[in-house]
């Protein structure tokens, strides 16, 4: 596994979630399975992990690097921490105040080499190299050229796509970098605009290619939600996949999440009340059992719709008696917005700009609806990780929200999804929301527990991956 996230080492959002319960769950198989992540700065390695007194030796295209590697192993797992200085030893992942990391392609291009030589390094040719967005795209281009006739070559590569927002621009010069011949620089391989567009790379190279929900395999090959590489995904059809995401059900469930007070299940939802009690002593609202509490876990970026949320905030809390929690961080002009609002509403709104995980923890314990009004969202884990603990999402109907809420009707459903991302449409979903929270909690009770018994789990999507990788070694 190759991801530039890897939860708890190194996360800003879903990916190193997703990728860390899915390397466990198929060493829990009895797959052997190693991980390469970046040692970041902030990454404070186990009080188990091994130095390797060899270092890795690089082959990069100008010449010869040396990585040192730390190892942490958990059963049939794995994780090879990388130290290189030059590229790794900063507090962010991809960013720091000042913004993106302009070196961005070259580092993480420098992290597609280095996983190729230290197979090498270990000795160990896998079936399968299972990269993760297009930090890792360039690998499969490696596979396929410079190591063709080598042993390396002959390993499977699977790409994941988990947002295919972000291509990853490098100049031509990238392939110089990794020792990469020209002949790949045409449209259908890895250039785009007389760049390297390196999504596309590994849309084009990988053996197979996966994404993270069904539907959001379908929509990625349409314009609308397709990037600019709606094209070469049609193309490459026949190759991909969509595979729902699971999530970590010991960390995220309502009876054995470590971060919550107290713990609860479907046949005795008492916990719930006490959580929700809990978050709004946190926020300094009133204690009220009564008035419906809505929380928002999320990165604060056009994709997650939260600007058209703001736009209606304010009418929200005017009109209705609610209360509203937000945790996020991303945009500023957004997070100032919500800072505003929440000034001015301060007895019914608490906002928390940063990452705060036992927040988040206690936000999809103690709410009673979480919203995510995305413009796309490949899978979304939060939807499912609300509804483990009852709390019902409000969604828009898109990517993996669309498969994984079942729509309100009667007295079955797990959520509420609605179609177009306008403030009217939002607003009333919510308004609509509170009415049944008011006057038919019955029903309430009835959908939080229809939501808590939902499979999430890696069961049946970890075994798609398994046949995903016979199929690439193949
Ligand atoms: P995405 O990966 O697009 O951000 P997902 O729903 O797949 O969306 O995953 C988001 C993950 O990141 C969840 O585990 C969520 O709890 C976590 N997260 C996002 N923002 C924060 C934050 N500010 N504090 C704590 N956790 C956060
Ligand atoms: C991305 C997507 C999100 C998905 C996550 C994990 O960050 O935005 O929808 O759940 O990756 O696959």
């Amino acid at each position: 596994m190759v991801s530039p996230e890897w939860a708890p080492f190194a996360r800003t959002g879903g990916l190193g979630d997703c990728v860390a319960s899915l390397s466990k769950f198929i060493a829990q198989l009895g797959h052997e399975v190693k991980v390469i992540l970046p040692k970041y700065a902030s990454i404070v390695l186990p009080a188990s992990t091994i130095e390797h007194l060899q270092p890795v030796i690089v082959n990069m295209g100008y010449g010869t690097e040396y990585g040192k590697i730390w190892e942490y192993k958990m059963d049939n797992l794995s994780i090879y921490f990388i130290e290189f200085e030059r590229y790794f030893d900063r507090d962010g992942i991809y960013s720091d105040n000042d913004g993106d990391f302009s070196d961005n392609p070259e580092r993480f291009a420098f992290l597609s080499r280095m996983a190729i030589d230290l197979c090498y390094h270990l000795n160990w040719i896998p079936d399968v190299i299972h990269g993760h967005d297009w930090t890792t795209g360039l690998i499969p281009v490696m596979l396929d050229t410079t190591e063709r006739n080598k042993p390396m070559g002959h390993c499977g590569f699977v790409l994941t796509i988990h947002n295919l927002q972000h291509h990853g621009y490098a100049p031509k010069s990238i392939l110089n970098f990794l020792g990469i011949p020209h002949h790949v620089f045409r449209a259908d391989g890895v250039e785009a605009f007389d760049q390297v567009n390196m999504m596309k790379a590994g849309i084009y190279f990988a053996t197979k290619l996966t994404t993270v929900s069904e539907n959001y395999a379908k929509e990625i090959q349409q314009p609308e939600f397709g990037c600019g590489l709606d094209s070469p995904l049609k193309f490459r059809a026949g190759d991909l996949t969509g595979i729902r995401n699971g999530i970590d059900e010991y960390l995220w469930s309502p009876e054995t999440d470590p971060f919550l007070p107290v713990k609860f299940s479907p046949t005795n939802l008492s916990g719930k009340a006490i959580c929700k009690k809990k978050l709004q002593t946190y926020c300094n609202f009133a204690r009220e059992r009564k008035t419906p509490l809505f929380g928002i876990v999320s990165r604060l970026y056009e994709q997650k719709g939260l600007d058209i949320f703001a736009n209606i905030l304010p009418n929200l809390l005017e009109n209705l008696t609610i209360q509203v929690v937000l945790l996020g961080s991303g945009d500023h002009f957004l997070e100032s917005r919500f800072i505003q609002i929440a000034k001015k509403y301060y007895e019914r709104c608490f906002v928390h700009i940063g990452f705060h995980e036992t927040l988040s923890h206690l936000i999809e314990a103690g709410a009673d609806f979480f919203i995510m009004p995305s413009r796309f969202e490949p899978c979304g884990l939060n939807q499912m990780y609300s509804m483990r603990y009852g709390t019902l999402p409000i969604a828009r109907a898109t990517g993996g929200l669309k498969d994984t809420i079942q729509h309100f009707s009667g007295s079955t459903g797990t959520g509420f999804l609605f179609q177009d991302l306008t403030d009217s449409a939002l607003y009333n979903t919510i308004r609509w929301t509170c009415d049944l929270y008011r006057n038919a909690p019955e029903v309430v009770t009835i959908l939080r527990k229809n939501a808590m018994r939902q499979d999430f789990s890696w069961n049946t999507s970890a075994k798609k991956y398994i046949d995903v990788y016979r199929w690439a070694r193949k």
